[in-house]
């Protein structure tokens, strides 16, 4: 069963939405060209804590050894962040954060650039963007999970990237990850039907070349990596279904 939030647990989701986004906006400006994902996970670290009194879901969560997730180039996901792991001009990092407050859990992230990207790169980071608010927009009350998918898959495919598959959104709210799973492909019309005061993340990885994955080299039970080598990006919204559509 999918869950339905009431007024007050939907103001408590829109507090700790909004401290995930405004973490992001706060690491910008740290992410360039000789910095560590072990210096930029020590600052959201401390931000989370010190000025935000919140806490960071990543860490301790399922073994987890950090705060944040650092996947850089063909890293696709849950990267673990490191001190040996600098940033170059000219790499695409994702960030993923996740606070809770008040027993709440906000959940997103972006891919940035690091100084000047390449055509590619670039590219594939705005195509991930485009494909997360598309999907954004297809969420509103009588739709179904599939529409979602399906507005996502339609746009990656056209632009001839692929979809990581073994992935997926999630319910979120006092559980890090809940049901029901938010694929990034799919049909139209498909799945459970929204219904106002769900909350769940739409996250779509997709890749520049095949969109196979395996275990990272580091063989560190976490880290996820093209099987290809390509490039990967990923971009998340935490969503909840209105009246209206979202928010
Ligand atoms: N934030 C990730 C997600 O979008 C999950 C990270 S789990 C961790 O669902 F343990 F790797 F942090
Ligand atoms: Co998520
Ligand atoms: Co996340």
């Amino acid at each position: 069963m999918v869950n339905i939030k009431t007024a007050t647990e939907i103001e408590k989701m829109r507090v700790v939405g909004a401290l995930a986004a405004e973490q992001l906006e706060m690491i910008a400006e740290h992410i360039t060209p000789g910095v560590s994902t072990g210096e930029l996970d020590r600052i959201c670290h401390r931000y989370t804590i010190d000025d935000q009194k919140a806490t960071p879901a990543p860490l301790n969560y399922r073994g987890f050894p950090k705060s944040i997730c650092t996947s850089v180039n063909h890293v696709v996901c849950h990267g673990i962040p490191s001190d040996e792991k600098i940033l170059k001009d000219g790499d695409i990092i994702n960030i993923d954060v996740t606070l809770i407050k008040d027993g709440f859990h906000g959940d997103t992230s972006k891919t940035f650039v690091v100084g000047t990207a390449g055509v590619l790169a670039e590219r594939l980071t705005q195509v991930c963007k485009e494909s997360l608010y598309l999907g954004i927009q297809a969420v509103k009350p009588g739709a179904y999970l599939g529409d979602i998918g399906a507005a996502i898959q339609t746009y990656v495919e056209k632009n001839r990237f692929s979809i990581v598959r073994e992935y997926c959104g999630h319910g979120i709210g006092t559980v890090f990850h809940d049901e029901p799973q938010v694929l990034h492909y799919g049909k139209k019309g498909t799945g459970p039907e929204l219904k106002s005061g769900m909350t769940f993340t739409i996250e779509p990885m997709i890749n520049a070349g095949k969109r196979e994955i395996k275990d990272g080299p580091e063989k560190d039970g976490w880290s996820i990596v093209t099987r290809d080598h390509s490039l990967s990006a990923q971009w998340e919204h935490t969503v909840l279904v209105t009246e209206q559509g979202y928010e």
